[in-house]
Protein backbone atom coordinates (compact mmCIF):
# COMPACT_ATOMS: atom_id res chain seq x y z
CA UNK A 1 0.00 0.00 0.00
CA UNK A 2 1.16 3.48 -0.46
CA UNK A 3 0.85 4.85 2.98
CA UNK A 4 0.63 8.38 1.72
CA UNK A 5 -3.12 7.16 0.60
CA UNK A 6 -3.92 6.09 4.33
CA UNK A 7 -5.37 9.60 5.98
CA UNK A 8 -6.05 8.76 9.33
CA UNK A 9 -6.06 6.18 12.03
CA UNK A 10 -8.85 4.26 10.88
CA UNK A 11 -7.40 3.63 7.67
CA UNK A 12 -4.12 2.26 9.43
CA UNK A 13 -5.96 -0.05 11.63
CA UNK A 14 -7.93 -1.33 8.37
CA UNK A 15 -5.05 -2.14 6.44
CA UNK A 16 -2.76 -3.70 9.58
CA UNK A 17 -5.88 -5.73 10.15
CA UNK A 18 -5.48 -7.25 6.81
CA UNK A 19 -1.67 -7.77 7.09
CA UNK A 20 -1.24 -9.18 10.56
CA UNK A 21 -1.80 -13.15 11.78
CA UNK A 22 -5.13 -13.10 13.09
CA UNK A 23 -3.55 -14.19 16.79
CA UNK A 24 -1.28 -10.55 16.51
CA UNK A 25 -4.91 -8.89 15.58
CA UNK A 26 -6.51 -10.53 18.32
CA UNK A 27 -4.10 -9.47 21.14
CA UNK A 28 -3.85 -5.79 20.00
CA UNK A 29 -7.41 -5.74 19.21
CA UNK A 30 -8.63 -7.24 22.57
CA UNK A 31 -10.16 -5.65 26.02
CA UNK A 32 -11.58 -6.49 28.81
CA UNK A 33 -15.27 -8.43 29.09
CA UNK A 34 -17.76 -6.35 27.03
CA UNK A 35 -14.76 -3.58 25.76
CA UNK A 36 -17.09 -1.15 27.28
CA UNK A 37 -14.24 1.18 28.83
CA UNK A 38 -11.97 0.61 24.97
CA UNK A 39 -15.47 2.05 23.09
CA UNK A 40 -15.79 4.67 25.84
CA UNK A 41 -12.51 5.70 25.34
CA UNK A 42 -12.71 5.81 22.00
CA UNK A 43 -15.93 8.08 21.80
CA UNK A 44 -15.09 9.95 24.68
CA UNK A 45 -13.69 12.75 23.23
CA UNK A 46 -16.02 13.33 20.69
CA UNK A 47 -18.11 14.74 22.68
CA UNK A 48 -16.19 17.45 24.04
CA UNK A 49 -16.26 20.15 21.91
CA UNK A 50 -13.66 23.01 20.66
CA UNK A 51 -14.10 26.65 21.20
CA UNK A 52 -12.24 28.44 18.60
CA UNK A 53 -10.99 31.78 19.22
CA UNK A 54 -11.27 33.93 15.34
CA UNK A 55 -9.44 36.60 13.62
CA UNK A 56 -6.21 36.02 14.97
CA UNK A 57 -2.90 35.48 13.64
CA UNK A 58 -1.95 31.67 13.58
CA UNK A 59 0.63 31.86 10.83
CA UNK A 60 2.88 29.75 12.86
CA UNK A 61 2.67 26.45 15.12
CA UNK A 62 4.80 25.06 17.59
CA UNK A 63 3.95 21.86 18.57
CA UNK A 64 6.81 20.97 20.84
CA UNK A 65 6.49 20.66 24.86
CA UNK A 66 8.43 18.90 27.59
CA UNK A 67 7.99 15.70 29.90
CA UNK A 68 9.92 16.42 33.19
CA UNK A 69 12.42 19.01 31.76
CA UNK A 70 13.01 17.26 28.56
CA UNK A 71 12.07 18.51 25.15
CA UNK A 72 10.02 16.49 22.70
CA UNK A 73 8.57 17.87 19.43
CA UNK A 74 5.00 17.05 19.58
CA UNK A 75 3.00 16.45 22.65
CA UNK A 76 1.87 12.69 22.20
CA UNK A 77 4.40 9.62 22.88
CA UNK A 78 4.34 5.74 22.33
CA UNK A 79 2.73 4.34 25.03
CA UNK A 80 4.67 0.96 26.38
CA UNK A 81 2.82 -2.26 24.93
CA UNK A 82 4.09 -5.47 24.53
CA UNK A 83 4.85 -7.50 21.86
CA UNK A 84 5.53 -5.36 18.93
CA UNK A 85 7.26 -8.09 16.60
CA UNK A 86 4.01 -9.73 16.32
CA UNK A 87 2.50 -7.02 14.18
CA UNK A 88 6.40 -6.78 11.96
CA UNK A 89 10.03 -7.71 12.41
CA UNK A 90 10.71 -4.01 12.52
CA UNK A 91 9.39 -4.21 16.03
CA UNK A 92 9.56 -1.41 18.94
CA UNK A 93 13.13 -1.03 17.53
CA UNK A 94 11.34 0.36 14.05
CA UNK A 95 9.08 2.08 16.62
CA UNK A 96 11.74 3.96 18.39
CA UNK A 97 13.24 5.23 14.80
CA UNK A 98 9.72 6.78 13.68
CA UNK A 99 9.95 8.44 17.11
CA UNK A 100 13.56 9.92 16.43
CA UNK A 101 12.01 11.24 13.27
CA UNK A 102 9.32 13.10 14.40
CA UNK A 103 10.91 13.81 17.89
CA UNK A 104 8.53 11.83 19.75
CA UNK A 105 8.99 10.00 23.05
CA UNK A 106 8.65 6.39 23.42
CA UNK A 107 7.62 3.98 26.46
CA UNK A 108 9.22 0.72 26.02
CA UNK A 109 7.32 -2.02 27.57
CA UNK A 110 8.22 -4.46 29.87
CA UNK A 111 7.16 -7.09 27.66
CA UNK A 112 9.07 -5.78 24.82
CA UNK A 113 9.83 -8.27 22.18
CA UNK A 114 12.76 -6.78 21.85
CA UNK A 115 15.71 -5.87 23.88
CA UNK A 116 15.96 -2.29 25.78
CA UNK A 117 19.61 -2.35 24.26
CA UNK A 118 18.60 -3.07 20.86
CA UNK A 119 15.60 -0.81 21.24
CA UNK A 120 17.34 2.42 21.75
CA UNK A 121 20.85 1.31 19.63
CA UNK A 122 20.31 3.96 16.83
CA UNK A 123 18.84 6.77 19.51
CA UNK A 124 19.51 9.89 18.16
CA UNK A 125 20.84 12.65 20.11
CA UNK A 126 18.12 14.42 22.45
CA UNK A 127 15.64 11.52 21.61
CA UNK A 128 13.97 10.28 24.86
CA UNK A 129 12.44 7.07 26.21
CA UNK A 130 10.70 5.73 29.50
CA UNK A 131 11.28 2.15 30.66
CA UNK A 132 8.01 0.62 31.44
CA UNK A 133 8.17 -2.07 34.47
CA UNK A 134 5.74 -5.25 35.29
CA UNK A 135 7.72 -6.09 39.07
CA UNK A 136 8.35 -9.73 39.05
CA UNK A 137 7.61 -11.85 41.64
CA UNK A 138 10.64 -12.89 41.17
CA UNK A 139 12.49 -9.39 42.40
CA UNK A 140 15.43 -10.23 41.28
CA UNK A 141 14.85 -10.44 38.08
CA UNK A 142 13.17 -6.64 38.09
CA UNK A 143 16.00 -5.56 39.78
CA UNK A 144 18.69 -6.99 36.91
CA UNK A 145 16.06 -5.03 34.46
CA UNK A 146 16.50 -1.89 36.36
CA UNK A 147 20.32 -2.08 36.89
CA UNK A 148 20.41 -2.32 32.97
CA UNK A 149 18.44 0.24 31.94
CA UNK A 150 20.52 2.25 34.57
CA UNK A 151 23.44 1.96 31.57
CA UNK A 152 20.84 3.10 28.87
CA UNK A 153 21.54 7.03 29.22
CA UNK A 154 18.58 8.26 26.54
CA UNK A 155 15.95 5.71 29.06
CA UNK A 156 15.35 9.06 31.22
CA UNK A 157 12.27 8.06 34.06
CA UNK A 158 10.70 4.49 35.06
CA UNK A 159 7.29 4.06 34.29
CA UNK A 160 5.67 1.67 37.49
CA UNK A 161 2.20 0.32 35.86
CA UNK A 162 -0.11 -0.39 38.59
CA UNK A 163 -3.74 -1.32 36.53
CA UNK A 164 -2.69 -4.70 35.67
CA UNK A 165 -1.23 -6.78 38.55
CA UNK A 166 -3.60 -9.75 36.35
CA UNK A 167 -4.59 -8.63 33.09
CA UNK A 168 -8.56 -8.22 32.19
CA UNK A 169 -10.28 -10.99 30.82
CA UNK A 170 -9.59 -10.59 27.15
CA UNK A 171 -12.03 -13.01 24.91
CA UNK A 172 -10.75 -12.15 21.57
CA UNK A 173 -7.30 -12.90 22.36
CA UNK A 174 -8.40 -15.91 24.60
CA UNK A 175 -10.59 -17.66 21.03
CA UNK A 176 -7.29 -17.13 19.61
CA UNK A 177 -5.93 -20.57 21.71
CA UNK A 178 -7.60 -22.46 19.08
CA UNK A 179 -5.80 -21.53 15.95
CA UNK A 180 -1.68 -21.84 16.73
CA UNK A 181 -1.46 -22.25 20.15
CA UNK A 182 2.41 -21.11 20.74
CA UNK A 183 2.96 -17.58 21.73
CA UNK A 184 5.53 -17.19 18.20
CA UNK A 185 8.06 -14.49 20.12
CA UNK A 186 9.16 -14.33 23.49
CA UNK A 187 9.27 -11.15 25.57
CA UNK A 188 13.10 -9.93 26.31
CA UNK A 189 12.14 -10.45 30.39
CA UNK A 190 10.80 -13.67 29.17
CA UNK A 191 14.12 -15.02 27.73
CA UNK A 192 16.22 -13.33 30.33
CA UNK A 193 18.76 -12.67 27.07
CA UNK A 194 19.61 -9.58 25.85
CA UNK A 195 19.35 -10.97 22.24
CA UNK A 196 16.37 -13.23 22.21
CA UNK A 197 13.77 -12.56 19.60
CA UNK A 198 12.91 -15.93 18.41
CA UNK A 199 10.16 -18.23 19.16
CA UNK A 200 9.18 -19.41 22.20
CA UNK A 201 7.77 -23.00 21.90
CA UNK A 202 7.24 -23.92 25.56
CA UNK A 203 4.80 -21.14 26.27
CA UNK A 204 1.17 -22.43 25.54
CA UNK A 205 -0.71 -19.35 25.39
CA UNK A 206 -4.05 -20.70 27.60
CA UNK A 207 -6.24 -17.68 28.42
CA UNK A 208 -4.58 -16.02 25.53
CA UNK A 209 -0.86 -13.96 24.64
CA UNK A 210 -2.19 -11.56 27.60
CA UNK A 211 -2.17 -14.64 30.56
CA UNK A 212 0.92 -15.74 29.21
CA UNK A 213 2.51 -12.42 29.36
CA UNK A 214 1.36 -11.99 32.93
CA UNK A 215 2.84 -15.18 34.54
CA UNK A 216 5.67 -14.10 36.83
CA UNK A 217 3.97 -10.29 37.55
CA UNK A 218 3.44 -9.69 41.01
CA UNK A 219 0.71 -8.66 42.72
CA UNK A 220 1.64 -7.33 46.06
CA UNK A 221 2.40 -4.34 45.26
CA UNK A 222 1.60 -1.39 48.00
CA UNK A 223 2.72 2.35 48.09
CA UNK A 224 4.05 1.30 51.29
CA UNK A 225 6.60 -1.82 50.17
CA UNK A 226 7.00 -0.90 46.86
CA UNK A 227 8.25 2.74 46.44
CA UNK A 228 11.16 2.40 48.84
CA UNK A 229 11.99 -1.05 46.81
CA UNK A 230 12.20 0.83 43.67
CA UNK A 231 14.10 3.58 45.28
CA UNK A 232 16.89 1.52 46.25
CA UNK A 233 17.05 -0.20 42.82
CA UNK A 234 16.77 3.14 40.44
CA UNK A 235 17.88 6.64 40.87
CA UNK A 236 15.21 7.51 37.75
CA UNK A 237 12.01 9.51 38.42
CA UNK A 238 9.15 6.98 38.91
CA UNK A 239 5.92 7.56 36.12
CA UNK A 240 2.86 5.59 37.92
CA UNK A 241 0.40 4.47 34.51
CA UNK A 242 -3.30 3.07 35.23
CA UNK A 243 -4.20 5.54 37.77
CA UNK A 244 -8.13 6.21 37.43
CA UNK A 245 -9.56 8.02 40.22
CA UNK A 246 -8.52 11.69 41.32
CA UNK A 247 -7.98 9.98 45.20
CA UNK A 248 -5.38 7.65 43.48
CA UNK A 249 -4.08 11.12 41.95
CA UNK A 250 -3.67 13.01 45.16
CA UNK A 251 -2.25 9.90 47.24
CA UNK A 252 0.62 10.03 44.47
CA UNK A 253 1.04 13.77 44.01
CA UNK A 254 2.30 13.14 48.02
CA UNK A 255 5.15 10.85 46.87
CA UNK A 256 7.00 13.90 45.65
CA UNK A 257 9.72 14.18 44.59
CA UNK A 258 10.64 10.11 43.77
CA UNK A 259 7.32 10.44 41.59
CA UNK A 260 7.34 13.05 38.99
CA UNK A 261 4.44 12.15 36.84
CA UNK A 262 1.36 10.03 36.46
CA UNK A 263 -0.91 8.81 33.67
CA UNK A 264 -4.12 8.34 33.83
CA UNK A 265 -5.07 5.81 31.94
CA UNK A 266 -7.49 2.30 31.98
CA UNK A 267 -4.99 0.20 29.77
CA UNK A 268 -6.80 1.13 26.41
CA UNK A 269 -9.72 -0.93 28.31
CA UNK A 270 -7.57 -3.88 28.63
CA UNK A 271 -7.91 -4.51 32.89
CA UNK A 272 -11.08 -3.70 34.12
CA UNK A 273 -13.84 -3.17 31.83
CA UNK A 274 -16.13 -0.03 32.91
CA UNK A 275 -13.32 1.61 34.32
CA UNK A 276 -13.47 5.19 33.24
CA UNK A 277 -11.59 6.65 30.74
CA UNK A 278 -8.64 9.01 31.34
CA UNK A 279 -10.84 12.51 30.28
CA UNK A 280 -13.10 11.14 33.55
CA UNK A 281 -10.28 11.26 35.83
CA UNK A 282 -8.96 14.54 34.56
CA UNK A 283 -12.17 16.24 34.96
CA UNK A 284 -12.07 14.61 38.36
CA UNK A 285 -8.88 15.93 39.08
CA UNK A 286 -9.87 19.64 37.92
CA UNK A 287 -12.44 19.74 40.05
CA UNK A 288 -11.80 18.11 43.48
CA UNK A 289 -7.79 18.59 43.91
CA UNK A 290 -6.14 20.86 41.21
CA UNK A 291 -3.40 21.03 43.32
CA UNK A 292 -2.18 17.94 41.96
CA UNK A 293 -1.08 19.59 38.53
CA UNK A 294 0.96 21.70 40.36
CA UNK A 295 3.17 18.69 41.98
CA UNK A 296 3.19 16.46 39.17
CA UNK A 297 3.21 16.19 35.88
CA UNK A 298 0.18 14.26 34.65
CA UNK A 299 -0.49 11.98 31.55
CA UNK A 300 -3.04 10.50 29.88
CA UNK A 301 -3.21 7.65 27.27
CA UNK A 302 -6.46 5.58 25.81
CA UNK A 303 -8.47 6.23 22.66
CA UNK A 304 -6.58 8.33 20.46
CA UNK A 305 -7.91 8.47 17.27
CA UNK A 306 -7.55 12.40 15.89
CA UNK A 307 -5.41 15.17 16.85
CA UNK A 308 -8.38 17.26 18.02
CA UNK A 309 -8.14 14.31 21.19
CA UNK A 310 -4.45 15.36 21.58
CA UNK A 311 -5.64 19.01 22.04
CA UNK A 312 -8.56 18.49 24.18
CA UNK A 313 -6.54 16.35 26.70
CA UNK A 314 -4.10 18.92 26.81
CA UNK A 315 -6.73 21.90 26.83
CA UNK A 316 -7.58 20.02 30.64
CA UNK A 317 -4.09 19.72 31.58
CA UNK A 318 -2.47 17.08 30.05
CA UNK A 319 1.21 17.56 29.98
CA UNK A 320 1.28 14.68 26.87
CA UNK A 321 -1.19 11.88 25.44
CA UNK A 322 0.09 8.41 24.90
CA UNK A 323 -0.75 6.64 22.04
CA UNK A 324 -0.52 2.44 22.22
CA UNK A 325 -2.83 0.85 19.66
CA UNK A 326 -2.41 3.33 16.86
CA UNK A 327 1.49 2.63 17.19
CA UNK A 328 1.13 -0.81 16.55
CA UNK A 329 -1.22 -1.16 13.57
CA UNK A 330 1.18 1.59 12.48
CA UNK A 331 3.60 -1.36 12.67
CA UNK A 332 0.98 -3.78 10.74
CA UNK A 333 0.41 -1.87 7.99
CA UNK A 334 3.89 -0.63 6.81
CA UNK A 335 6.69 -1.35 9.70
CA UNK A 336 8.99 1.85 10.68
CA UNK A 337 7.37 3.61 7.95
CA UNK A 338 3.81 2.98 9.23
CA UNK A 339 4.21 4.07 12.19
CA UNK A 340 5.94 7.11 10.91
CA UNK A 341 2.96 7.80 8.86
CA UNK A 342 0.76 7.46 12.20
CA UNK A 343 3.14 10.27 13.58
CA UNK A 344 2.50 11.95 10.84
CA UNK A 345 -1.14 12.21 10.52
CA UNK A 346 -1.22 12.85 14.43
CA UNK A 347 0.94 15.82 14.04
CA UNK A 348 -0.92 17.85 10.99
CA UNK A 349 -3.97 17.21 12.59
CA UNK A 350 -2.72 18.47 16.27
CA UNK A 351 -0.90 21.55 13.99
CA UNK A 352 -4.48 22.39 12.14
CA UNK A 353 -6.25 21.87 15.57
CA UNK A 354 -4.01 24.44 17.33
CA UNK A 355 -4.16 26.84 14.51
CA UNK A 356 -7.69 26.49 13.99
CA UNK A 357 -8.52 27.34 17.98
CA UNK A 358 -6.62 30.13 17.37
CA UNK A 359 -3.07 29.55 18.99
CA UNK A 360 0.26 29.02 18.08
CA UNK A 361 1.63 26.96 20.63
CA UNK A 362 1.10 24.66 23.57
CA UNK A 363 1.06 26.07 26.64
CA UNK A 364 -1.53 28.66 24.92
CA UNK A 365 -4.20 25.82 24.59
CA UNK A 366 -6.43 26.33 28.01
CA UNK A 367 -9.70 25.24 29.40
CA UNK A 368 -10.92 28.28 27.95
CA UNK A 369 -10.52 26.25 24.34
CA UNK A 370 -13.03 23.36 25.01
CA UNK A 371 -16.82 22.47 26.53
CA UNK A 372 -16.24 19.40 28.20
CA UNK A 373 -20.07 19.52 29.97
CA UNK A 374 -21.40 16.68 27.97
CA UNK A 375 -19.01 14.57 30.04
CA UNK A 376 -18.94 16.13 33.43
CA UNK A 377 -20.37 13.85 36.08
CA UNK A 378 -22.16 14.30 39.78
C1 LIG B 1 -0.80 -2.42 26.08
N1 LIG B 1 -0.61 -1.62 27.21
C2 LIG B 1 0.45 -1.88 28.03
N2 LIG B 1 0.72 -1.08 29.10
C3 LIG B 1 1.80 -1.30 29.89
O1 LIG B 1 2.02 -0.55 30.82
N3 LIG B 1 2.64 -2.36 29.62
C4 LIG B 1 2.44 -3.20 28.58
O2 LIG B 1 3.22 -4.12 28.35
C5 LIG B 1 1.31 -2.99 27.77
N4 LIG B 1 1.04 -3.82 26.71
C6 LIG B 1 0.03 -3.53 25.85
C7 LIG B 1 -0.16 -4.31 24.72
C8 LIG B 1 -1.13 -4.00 23.81
C9 LIG B 1 -1.31 -4.84 22.59
C10 LIG B 1 -1.95 -2.86 24.01
C11 LIG B 1 -3.01 -2.47 23.03
C12 LIG B 1 -1.80 -2.10 25.14
C13 LIG B 1 -1.47 -0.44 27.47
C14 LIG B 1 -0.92 0.79 26.75
O3 LIG B 1 0.27 1.23 27.35
C15 LIG B 1 -1.91 1.96 26.77
O4 LIG B 1 -2.32 2.22 28.09
C16 LIG B 1 -3.14 1.75 25.89
O5 LIG B 1 -2.83 0.99 24.76
C17 LIG B 1 -3.72 3.09 25.45
O6 LIG B 1 -4.90 2.91 24.75
P1 LIG B 1 -5.02 2.90 23.14
O7 LIG B 1 -4.20 4.05 22.61
O8 LIG B 1 -4.52 1.57 22.68
O9 LIG B 1 -6.48 3.08 22.92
Amino acid sequence: VDLQSLLNLDDIEEVATKKISKKAWAYYYSAGDDLISKTLNNTVYRQILLRPQIFVDCTRCDTSTTVLDHKINVPFYVCPAAMARLAHTDGEHGIAQACSTFGAMQLISNNASMTPEQIVADAKQGQIFGWQLYVQNDRAKSEAMLARIATLPMIKFIVLTLDAPVPGKREHDERMNNIGANLPIKSAVQSGSASNTGTNPEAKSLGGIGQTLFAGTACDLTWKTTLPWLAKHTKLPIVLKGLQTHEDAYLASLHTPQIKAVILSNHGGRALDTAPPAVHTLLEIRKYCPEVFDRIEVWVDGGIRRGTDIVKALCLGAKCVGVGRAALFGLGAGGKQGVERVLEILKAETETCIRLLGCEKIDELGPQHINSRAVERE
